[in-house]
């Protein structure tokens, strides 16, 4: 276990360790581009921030390749990955790449913003705010569709690997 330790001397890489221990689901963050083309982007920063209307937000790095996509676009979807999603979450992680959705794999439902057709539950957002906080820009979506499986085994990251989120149901 490490000290705490003041910020301004905070190693960056056992501070991501630290933070390692937050076990989370993983999710695919879906954008279309000036063109039209749809986008993916693992992330596991996205939390409910508010039930009753359904808001949404999800935490994007300023330096990110693809930064551009998804802070110009209108609106965006959430797509919760399955246990067996391990490939595509490798795929959309990879950095620099260009990560196009396949049209196979993608649906709309009310927003326009691609969807993944397979996902353990998937939230359709128009964007209402971006704010820039440190090196993220956290974007905040209203959910105005939504689809969930409830009985599928979701994908987890802990500790830096990926993992088997049971349902139980
Ligand atoms: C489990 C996991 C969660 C991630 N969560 C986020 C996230 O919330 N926000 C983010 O900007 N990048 C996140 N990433 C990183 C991106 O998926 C991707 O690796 C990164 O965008 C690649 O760098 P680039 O955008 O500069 O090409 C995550 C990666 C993994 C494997």
């Amino acid at each position: 276990m490490s000290d705490p330790k003041a910020s301004e001397s905070f190693d960056s890489s056992d501070y991501r360790r630290a933070l390692g221990g937050f076990g989370t689901g993983v999710a695919l963050v879906a954008a279309r581009d000036a063109e039209g083309v749809a986008h993916g982007m693992i992330i596991n920063s996205l939390t409910s921030v508010s039930l009753n209307p359904p808001i949404m937000l999800w935490c994007l790095a300023r330096g990110s390749s693809v930064f551009d996509i998804y802070t110009q676009a209108p609106a965006f979807s959430l797509n919760i990955l399955r246990s067996d999603d391990h490939e595509v979450a490798r795929a959309y992680s990879r950095r620099g790449a260009d990560r196009i959705l396949p049209l196979d794999q993608v649906c709309t439902m009310e927003t326009g913003a691609p969807v993944l057709t397979a996902a353990v539950a998937s939230l359709d957002c128009r964007t209402r705010l971006r704010q820039e906080m440190g090196d993220h820009e956290v974007i905040y979506g209203d959910v105005v569709a939504y689809r969930g499986d409830p009985g599928v085994d979701a994908l987890g990251f802990f500790r830096g690997r990926f993992v088997t989120l049971k349902s139980g149901a």
